[in-house]
């Protein structure tokens, strides 16, 4: 998701600077960013120069201290708290006067990892929604210390993006995920169950409630790994057994069929189109 903030910062006017586990990992970053613009260009979305200087804008990084620059840090690593808190530690160390420190979290408690940040004062969650350049919604998720300065300065950064805002309380999934994982998870109840296959489950979804996505095409989308760590979020932290994980997501995750960007998640991607796998 890091490459999609990056694109949608850079499209605004606002130089960003892009990293990543190394500098050659955040250098393809900025490929993917390239090969989307590319394709904007050639759809007749953007002109080529507005392509150029968006481009110019996204400056790929090696290590943390070139963040001492930057008025807001994106934290938008895999949904791993550990990993997320070493990053909030060591950007922390950088982490200038007046700049805030945000989390693109699915579903992690903001108050609890505001204490690996310096400043739980300046410390927010910041939830954006894949395809970034193209979802209209940011969330905006103050945890218990966030000061009221900092959640104006990130609406205002958000809606500078041309985003709408919904503010939600840190509670466990926030708003949306509350609410989409569910569905999700109960899809692949559905499917386990052999109420329907994957086809129907996503064509009745699609048609019959209006959605673009069908709930299973949808998790490969996000990535079958990131829905077990968001449920299982809401599992743990509520206890609430209507939030159990579909022993059959379990089952993909664990057969490494983690969705789109493996190549197979409910359905197979390396053809043409993609083919149910069930
Ligand atoms: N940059 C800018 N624009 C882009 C883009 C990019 N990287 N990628 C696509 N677009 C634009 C295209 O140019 C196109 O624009 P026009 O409509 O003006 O032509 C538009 O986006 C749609 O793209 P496509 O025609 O390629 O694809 P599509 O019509 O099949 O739509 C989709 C694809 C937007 C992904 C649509 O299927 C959709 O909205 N799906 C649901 C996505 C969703 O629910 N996302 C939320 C997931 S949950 C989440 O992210 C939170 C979490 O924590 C888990």
């Amino acid at each position: 998701m890091g490459t999609g903030i990056a694109q949608s910062v850079a499209a605004h006017g606002m130089p960003v600077m892009l990293s990543d586990i190394d500098l050659p990992t955040a250098e393809a970053g900025k490929g993917k960013i390239e090969k989307a613009v590319t394709k904007l260009v050639g759809r007749g979305k953007i002109e080529a120069d507005a392509a150029e200087a968006l481009l110019a804008k996204v400056t790929p990084i090696a290590g943390y201290d070139p963040m001492g620059e930057a008025d807001l840090i994106i934290e938008a690593a895999t949904e791993k708290e550990p990993i997320k808190q070493a990053i909030f530690e060591q950007a922390g160390k950088v982490l200038a006067p007046n700049a805030i420190m945000a989390s693109n979290t699915s579903s992690i408690p903001i108050t609890r990892m505001a204490n690996s940040s310096p400043d739980p004062e300046r410390f927010i969650g910041l939830h954006f929604f894949n395809p970034v350049p193209v979802m209209g919604l940011i969330e905006v998720i103050p945890g218990l210390a966030t000061a009221q300065d900092t959640t104006d300065r990130v609406t205002a950064f958000a809606e500078g993006l041309g985003k709408q805002v919904v503010l939600s309380q840190d509670e466990p999934g926030f708003v949306v995920n509350r609410i989409l994982l569910p569905m999700i998870n109960e899809a692949v109840f559905v499917l386990g169950q052999s109420t329907a296959g994957i086809e129907d489950i996503d064509k009745g979804c699609r048609l019959g409630l209006n959605h673009p996505m069908g709930p299973l095409q949808l998790a490969d989308f996000v990535g079958l790994d990131t829905c077990l760590d968001i449920i299982k979020v809401l599992y743990k932290t509520t206890r609430d057994t209507k939030y159990r994980p579909a022993p059959l997501l379990v089952k993909y995750v664990e057969a490494g069929w983690l969705g789109r960007k493996i190549g197979r998640g409910f359905y197979d991607y390396s053809g043409e189109a993609p083919v149910p796998t069930r």
